[in-house]
C-alpha cells in the first residue's frame, strides 16, 4: 500500500504566468515541512545548450527543488527540443502522446515520495494529440488541481474558463494563486477581489512581480494550509 502523499497538478491561464515559479514554491515549501516531494513536468518543449549541456529550464528549476533523485524519462516522458506547441513536435516525430504513459511514470513516481507535483505545460486544454490533451492528463492521474493566475488584462475570464474546465472534467481545483505578471495592470486588488469573489477554490496567496524571482521568495508569499485537507491516497 503507497503511503498517503500530497499530490497536485499544477495548471495556469496561459504559458510563461508562472506555473514554474509557483510549482517550485510548492516543492520549496513541501521541503521546508520535512516532506520529500517529486516534481513532474510530464510534458515539455523547449532545449537550449547551457555551457554544453542540453537543459529544459522548468525541468531544471524544478528538480532544483524536488528531492532526491527523479529518472528523466520518468520526471517528463515527453521532451522535446523545440519551444513549439508539444502535440505538433510529437507529430513531428512520429510519436502520439498518451495519458496512460505518463499516468504510468506518475504511479512510479508516487511510489518514491510523500508528495507530487506535476506542472502542466501551457494551458489546461493544450493538446497531446489528436485525441487527448493535458486535461486528460490531470484526470488519469486523479489529482487535485492548483490553478495559477498570470494576474494581466483579460486573466478573469481566462481563470473562470479554466476554473469551469476543470470542474466540468470532475476534479477538483485545490486552491488558485494570483502571480504578477503585468506589474502596471491597473486596479489590481479589484481584479484579485473578483477572482476571489469569482471563483469557488481558496486563494493562496498573491505573489508580486520579484526583482529576482526564486522559489523561496514566492512560497513566502503562499500560504498553503487549505492544501492539507487535500492529502490523497494513490
Ligand atoms: N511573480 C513573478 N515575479 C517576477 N518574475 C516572475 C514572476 N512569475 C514568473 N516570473 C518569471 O516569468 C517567467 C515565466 O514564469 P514561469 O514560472 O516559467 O511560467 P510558466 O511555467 O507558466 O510558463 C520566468 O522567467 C519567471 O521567472
Ligand atoms: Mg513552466
Amino acid at each position: 500500500m503507497p503511503p498517503s502523499k500530497y499530490a497536485f497538478f499544477v495548471t495556469g491561464t496561459d504559458t510563461e504566468i508562472g506555473k514554474t515559479l509557483i510549482s517550485a514554491a510548492l516543492l520549496y515549501s513541501l521541503a521546508q515541512a520535512g516532506i520529500k516531494a517529486a516534481a513532474m513536468k510530464p510534458v515539455a518543449a523547449g532545449i537550449e545548450v547551457r555551457d554544453g549541456v542540453r537543459i529544459n529550464e522548468d525541468i531544471a528549476l524544478l528538480r532544483e527543488q524536488a528531492g532526491g533523485a527523479l529518472p528523466e524519462k520518468e520526471m517528463t516522458p515527453y521532451l522535446w527540443d523545440e519551444p513549439i506547441a508539444p502535440h505538433i513536435a510529437a507529430q513531428k516525430h512520429g510519436v502520439v502522446m498518451q495519458s496512460d504513459v505518463i499516468r504510468r511514470a506518475y504511479l512510479a513516481t508516487a511510489q518514491r515520495a510523500e508528495a507530487v507535483i506535476v506542472e502542466g505545460v501551457g494551458g489546461f486544454c493544450v493538446p497531446l494529440s489528436a485525441h487527448e490533451n493535458m486535461a486528460d492528463v490531470a484526470v488519469a492521474l486523479d489529482l487535485p488541481v492548483v490553478m495559477v493566475v498570470g494576474l494581466r488584462l483579460g486573466c478573469i475570464s481566462h481563470a473562470l474558463l479554466t476554473a469551469q474546465a476543470i470542474r466540468s472534467r470532475g476534479l477538483t481545483l485545490a486552491g488558485w494563486v494570483a502571480n504578477v505578471v503585468d506589474p502596471t495592470m491597473p486596479y489590481r486588488d479589484e481584479n484579485i477581489q473578483t477572482l476571489r469573489d469569482a471563483i469557488e477554490a481558496p486563494c493562496l496567496g498573491c505573489v508580486p512581480r520579484l526583482d529576482n524571482p526564486s522559489a523561496k521568495l514566492a512560497a513566502g508569499y503562499l500560504d498553503l494550509s487549505p492544501l492539507e485537507i487535500k492529502i490523497k491516497d494513490t
